[in-house]
């Protein structure tokens, strides 16, 4: 019995891909297949996988149902993240798609799902991602104030979503936490962040993220021991589909 996460999966089996630069890298090309491939070899039905948001390029329900169906036929048992491409999933609808994939899949939105005696808590986050105004060597020399601004305040809805999931979580009797993000914890202006607070305050063990993908977007934000906490990035394209082992 084992707990593996990944992210971004970027599914289009309906949805007609209108993929940014960076999923053209070669890592993309047929990484449905090779995914399939690695979790049959790898993870049995009593394992947990948690996949870490943007799952699907299609942006309603019914452009995603051969994709959610890929996402079913993978061994173990299934917990979904909201990532940002995941328009098909309101976030005040969660019951309804869980109640649409009932032992099948589970999204996680404003609860938790137990595994062992941890609870994984978790949200899609967020974090300022620019405009940057940078030199030519990169160093960064001002960022657009107006929308580091509106980011603020997305950041805070998802900090309250965290923190109603870890408090479900500790209010069932839970004091062993891993904390799931689609985001980043942090910027790449900032060392800490209200994300990192809270999984400090509440003692997660592990903090699991995706949503960066390609080499130049890689080493955004905390990777390894920071604090007393393992940060781990996650998206498919850094780990070559290779589902990673949180707990045995
Ligand atoms: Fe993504
Ligand atoms: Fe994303």
């Amino acid at each position: 019995m084992s707990l593996y996460a990944i992210g971004d999966l970027h599914l289009h089996f309906q949805a007609e891909l209108k993929a940014p630069g960076q999923l053209t890298d070669p890592v993309w090309r047929g990484h449905e297949e090779r995914f399939f491939k690695i979790c049959s070899e790898q993870i049995h039905s009593s394992d947990t996988l948690v996949l870490v948001g943007d799952h699907s390029w299609g942006r309603h329900l019914d452009e995603c149902e051969k994709d959610l169906e890929y996402i079913c036929s993978l061994p173990g048992r299934k917990i979904l993240l909201r990532g940002n491409h995941d328009m098909f999933w309101d976030a005040k609808k969660t019951s309804q798609l869980n109640a649409l994939f009932e032992d099948r899949l589970f999204f996680l939105q404003n609860t938790f799902y137990s595994y062992k005696d941890y609870a994984l808590v978790g949200t899609k986050g967020y974090t300022f991602e620019g405009p940057f105004y940078v030199t030519r060597s990169g160093a960064i020399l001002d960022w657009d104030r107006e929308k580091e601004a509106q980011a603020q305040k997305l950041v805070e809805r998802e900090a309250q979503r965290l923190r109603t999931s870890f408090e479900e979580a500790r209010n069932a009797g839970f004091r062993k936490f891993i904390m799931f993000l689609h985001y980043p914890p942090t910027s790449i202006l900032e060392k800490r962040s209200v994300f990192t607070d809270l999984a400090e305050e509440y003692g997660a063990e592990q903090v699991i993220y995706a949503h960066c993908h390609g080499e130049t977007r890689f080493h955004d934000s905390i990777q390894g021991r920071f604090r007393g906490i393992q940060y781990s990035l996650v998206s498919g394209d850094f780990l070559r589909w290779n589902p990673m082992k949180i707990l045995d």
